[in-house]
């Protein structure tokens, strides 16, 4: 794999059906360690077939550095996954995948984003405050009774001022 230069060396795309046996290994060493495998490829590929599902990728040089898969509601939207590739962490690919669903999640007239986090994952806790997600709560045995998880959530309405011209919308 081709560590990039910068993140202007990764192109962000939907997924393609072939991509989703990719994505599911990915999501089973990287995610659901421990667990029981539930990301199948076939749960993978229904997700990018599905018309309230988006599946992003992150590619640098062809390859698979990082994936999101997002559930979309009509005024929620539910963070289901994301991971990126351990060559490619801290380089902001993480960071690029979430914010594209935000601006993708307002311009649909979703304005909360919320996911779940195994709580002993504390870099991935970090990672989501950083970003502006909050704890909402513990989930106590969410992970196969075995794991707990925080709930944690985003309020999209301070994007969606951002991405107003001049905040025109709210004047009229
Ligand atoms: C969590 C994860 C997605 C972060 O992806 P990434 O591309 O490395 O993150 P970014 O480079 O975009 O980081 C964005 C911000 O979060 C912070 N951050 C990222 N990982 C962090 C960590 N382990 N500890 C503390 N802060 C962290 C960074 O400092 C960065 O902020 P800054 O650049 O302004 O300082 C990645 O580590 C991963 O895939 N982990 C394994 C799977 C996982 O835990 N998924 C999430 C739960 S489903």
């Amino acid at each position: 794999m081709a560590t990039p230069k910068t993140i202007s060396d990764v192109t962000l795309r939907l997924a393609h059906p072939r991509d989703a046996t990719t994505i599911a290994h990915m999501s089973k060493r990287l995610i659901e360690v421990g667990l029981p495998w539930s990301w199948t490829p076939e749960r993978v590929a229904m997700h990018i077939r599905h018309r309230e599902s988006v599946v992003l990728t992150a590619r640098v040089g062809g390859e698979l550095a990082g994936f999101a898969i997002m559930q979309f509601s009509d005024t929620t939207a539910h963070l289901d996954l994301l991971a990126v590739d351990p060559t490619y962490e801290r380089l902001g690919i993480g960071r690029c995948l979430v914010e594209w669903l935000e601006e993708t999640a307002v311009t649909a007239g979703t304005f909360v984003i919320a996911l779940e986090v195994r709580a002993a994952n504390v870099g991935a806790r970090w990672f989501y405050s950083r970003l502006g997600y909050r704890k909402v709560r513990l989930i106590t045995g969410y992970y196969c009774r075995v794991e707990n998880a925080v709930q944690m959530v985003r309020d999209l309405r301070v994007i969606r001022a951002r991405m107003l011209p001049n905040n025109s919308f709210e004047r009229q």
